[in-house]
C-alpha cells in the first residue's frame, strides 16, 4: 500500500447528496491513514483553492450530475482554478444514469491536472418538482439502502486511489456518446429550463430563507415580493427547503399529495452545512 499524500476534496451538494457522499470518502480516507480536507465550493475562492491545491498531493472533485453534465457552478469552479498537474479523482451522484457523468469534467480539468480515477454513485433522486412527477422518496428506510450501496461502491473507490490503481469509469467512447445524447438536448435548452425556477407569492411570508440558501444570488428578496435574476444552476435547494413549499417549477407548486419534496439524504438534513 502507498503512503498516501495530502487529498483537498472540493465539491459541490444542492440538496445533499453530495455532500453525504464526500464525507463517506473522506472517512474512509481517513480511515486509511489519508490526511483529507474537504470543502464545499461555495466556502472558497479560486486565490485559497489554489492555495489549498499546491498543498496538497491529490485533489477530489465531487458534483451531482445534471442532465448527463457538471453543475454549472461546478464548470465556473473548475475553469477558474490554475493549472496544477496534480493527480485528481473526481466522483458525481446520480439518480439512476448519467452515462459519461465523471468524464464529462475532463472537459474542465484535463489541461489542469491527472485524472486518475472517476466513479458515479447512485444516489435517491432529488427532482421531486410537481412539473415533472419522477418517482422520489423521503423514506430514510428506503434512502437508507440505496446510501448503503453507495457506500461500498465508495470503499471500493477508495481502495482503488489508496493502491494507486486508477480507474476511470464512463471514459469509454460508448459512455461518452450515451451522456451525450442526454447532455445535448440538457446544454441546448439549459437556458428556458433554468427559468422555471419561482416563488408563488400568495403561498411565501417573505422569511428569506431560499434567498439565503441559493448558491448562485438567483433569488432577490425585495419587500413583499421574491424575483429571480436568471443564474439559476437548478440545484432545487430553494425548491426543497422552502418552509412554506412556495416555490415553482414551471409554474407548478408543489402537491402536498406526493409528501414533502426531497429533503435530503439523512434525518433533520441541514442546507447551510454546506455554505
Ligand atoms: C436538474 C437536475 C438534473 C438531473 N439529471 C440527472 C441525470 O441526468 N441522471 C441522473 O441519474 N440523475 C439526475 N439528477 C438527480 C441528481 O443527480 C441526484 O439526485 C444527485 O445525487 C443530487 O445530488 P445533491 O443532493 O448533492 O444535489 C438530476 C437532478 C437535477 C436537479
Ligand atoms: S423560503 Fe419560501 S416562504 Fe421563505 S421567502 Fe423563500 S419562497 Fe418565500
Ligand atoms: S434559484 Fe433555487 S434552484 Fe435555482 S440555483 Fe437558486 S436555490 Fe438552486
Amino acid at each position: 500500500m502507498i503512503l498516501l499524500k495530502k487529498i483537498v476534496i472540493f465539491y459541490f451538494s444542492g440538496t445533499g447528496n453530495t455532500w453525504w457522499a464526500t464525507g463517506r470518502l473522506t472517512e474512509y480516507l481517513k480511515g486509511m491513514g489519508a490526511d483529507v480536507t474537504f470543502f464545499s465550493i461555495e466556502q472558497v475562492d479560486t486565490e485559497l483553492s489554489d492555495r489549498l491545491i499546491a498543498g496538497c498531493g491529490t485533489v477530489g472533485f465531487g458534483y451531482p450530475i445534471y442532465g448527463s453534465d457538471v453543475p454549472e457552478i461546478m464548470k465556473d469552479f473548475m475553469k477558474d482554478l490554475a493549472p496544477s498537474g496534480k493527480d485528481a479523482f473526481v466522483y458525481c451522484t446520480q439518480w439512476l444514469w448519467s452515462g459519461d457523468g465523471a468524464r464529462v469534467s475532463a472537459e474542465f480539468l484535463s489541461n489542469k491536472f491527472r485524472i486518475k480515477w472517476a466513479e458515479h454513485f447512485a444516489m435517491p433522486n432529488n427532482v421531486s418538482v410537481s412539473a415533472i412527477r419522477l418517482p422520489y422518496t423521503n423514506d430514510k428506510r428506503r434512502i437508507n439502502k440505496i446510501l448503503k450501496r453507495a457506500d461500498r461502491r465508495i470503499k471500493r473507490l477508495v481502495l482503488k486511489i489508496v493502491s494507486e490503481k486508477p480507474f476511470l469509469r464512463g471514459f469509454s467512447a460508448v459512455s461518452a456518446c450515451s451522456g451525450y445524447i442526454q447532455r445535448g438536448p440538457f446544454r441546448y435548452f439549459f437556458g428556458r429550463l433554468r427559468n422555471d425556477i419561482n416563488v408563488e407569492i400568495k403561498k411565501c411570508n417573505f422569511c428569506g430563507y431560499c434567498v439565503k440558501l441559493c448558491p448562485v444570488s438567483n433569488l432577490i428578496l425585495d419587500g413583499n415580493t421574491v424575483s429571480t435574476l436568471g443564474s439559476c444552476i437548478m440545484c432545487l435547494r430553494c425548491y426543497s427547503f422552502c418552509p412554506r413549499m412556495a416555490v415553482t417549477y414551471m409554474k407548478k407548486l408543489h402537491n402536498p399529495e406526493r409528501g414533502d419534496p426531497y429533503r435530503g439524504p439523512v434525518d433533520g438534513f441541514d442546507p447551510e452545512l454546506m455554505q
